[in-house]
């Protein structure tokens, strides 16, 4: 989606252009499995995979061809099953869902009649359809269940499930990345944060806002396997000293020595990805830790995470014109050459992957790869105003959710700008979650 203001015809081509997408990731996450498996809850953490499906055609019906067709429902009666805040996932298993055929058939019906609504809509005259946001909201949203959807497959797999999805490795990492140095220096001094213009960002990416920041150091790549598991051979996981009280307790408490998926043959680790167990790529970004493993690492580095504002400055200031860039490396859509993202591979991409992609200050794989877990707690901006719903960020406002950034290989394009704040519980690590690690150039803060 482009920063300028389209006309309604090339806005037209490019709403239907997402929604179909973000549809054909879903059928293939779906169509590669049998009714009984679409049906079965693989983890608490997750829903069934049917409730997914169901799910995104009722937020599509709900908020396209109600809210802005005004349209009368479709099936009153299904919509609390598809309440993602009546229902928590847990529960989600023993509701009366939609059957397969049936969710499929929902979502095609729903998604017919949006493509006639595109056809008719001026795109303009209400906040929800100035500049085609209550369809790039929903076509982001089905992505992001695409991802959801994505992480079930995973732990499906990893639980004996047989493999089904299919996907060509990343290539190596260039010829320089080996000569990259470790980190690199971000200079002090104010920027602008999150954005006012660009037309799909959410509320909790609003307002643009100016922040100051000290220089700091920034590690060039995110954190690889083959440093982690040094961490490890240095036995991190027993030494309380780099973990926080809550992180040492909890550490403690789920059994936690290694990310997750990562077991022991002998003297190597392997780890499971979708399906096939294989020794670890020690010069892939790591993948599936929890914010307290991240911490502890960065303390073991002596280092610590960057916060959610550094990690912003870091991926898109440009020192040369001081304006933040849209992207890190500039203004054009991403593509195959500048992230890995997209499921087009099914894991990161080596270390220093993506030179066109680099920030200015030198950085690599900002966007796309890993999920990157940032010291910050996850929390409005200032000027924040919950739009369109209250249940989109407000109510996730606080201490118990840390911030996330930077997009990971499983999310699309279209869900993924500089600016995107994605949150989650520190001891969750069953997202495509990773990390890199910051140092003040000064002295630290107290
Ligand atoms: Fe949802």
């Amino acid at each position: 989606m482009t920063e300028a203001q389209l006309d309604p015809e090339t806005l037209r081509g490019v709403i239907a252009r997402e929604l179909a997408d973000a549809r054909q990731r879903t059928a293939q996450l779906t169509d590669c499995l049998d009714d009984a498996d679409l049906v079965r809850q693989h983890s608490p953490l997750m829903s069934p995979l049917v409730w997914d499906l169901a799910h995104i055609a009722n937020q599509e019906e709900l908020w396209l061809l109600r809210e802005v067709g005004g349209r009368e429902p479709m099936h009153p009666e299904i919509d609390p099953l598809y309440d993602a805040f009546e229902h928590p996932r847990a529960e989600r298993p023993s509701l009366p869902l939609l059957p397969p055929a049936e969710a499929r058939a929902y979502a095609r019906e729903v998604r017919g009649r949006v493509l006639d609504l595109i056809d008719r809509s001026p795109f303009g005259g209400t906040r929800l359809l100035s500049g085609g946001f209550a369809f790039g909201m929903i076509a982001q949203h089905e992505v992001q269940h695409g991802e959801t959807m994505l992480i079930t497959h995973q732990i499906r797999a990893c639980r004996g499930g047989s493999p089904v999805l299919a996907t060509a490795a990343p290539g190596p990492a260039p010829a320089d990345a080996f000569r990259l140095p470790s980190e690199v220096l971000v200079p002090g001094g104010p920027f602008t944060m999150g954005t006012s213009t660009e037309p799909w960002a959410l509320d909790n990416e609003r307002p643009a806002h100016t922040v100051d920041v000290s220089s700091f150091f920034v590690d060039t790549t995110p954190v690889t396997c083959g440093a982690y598991a040094e961490f490890i051979a240095d036995r991190g996981y027993d030494d309380p000293r780099w973990w926080t009280a809550a992180g040492w307790e909890h550490r403690q408490r789920a059994g936690l020595t290694a990310p997750l998926y990562w077991s022991r043959d002998g003297s190597q680790w392997t780890r499971g990805v979708f399906g096939t167990t294989e020794p670890i790529r020690p010069e892939e970004p790591i993948l599936h830790v929890c914010w307290y493993e991240a911490d502890a690492y960065a303390r073991w580095a002596g280092r610590r995470l960057p916060t959610e504002v550094e990690w912003e400055k870091a991926a898109r200031f440009d020192p040369a014109t001081g304006l933040s860039r849209r992207y890190p490396w500039g203004s054009s859509e991403p593509d195959s050459a500048l992230a890995n993202l997209g499921q087009q591979f099914l894991r990161p991409a080596p270390a220093g992957s993506y030179p066109d992609g680099a920030a200015p200050c030198g950085a690599r794989q900002l966007i796309g790869d890993v999920w990157e877990w940032t010291s910050s707690d996850f929390r409005p901006y200032p000027g924040f105003r919950a739009w369109p719903y209250r249940e989109y960020s407000e109510v996730f406002f606080g201490p118990e959710y840390k911030v996330l950034r930077g997009g990971s290989f499983a999310v699309s394009p279209v869900a993924c700008r500089v600016t995107f704040r994605n949150w989650d519980y520190p001891i969750r690590r069953q997202i495509f979650s990773g990390f890199r690690t910051a140092r003040s150039a000064g002295p630290e803060p107290a």
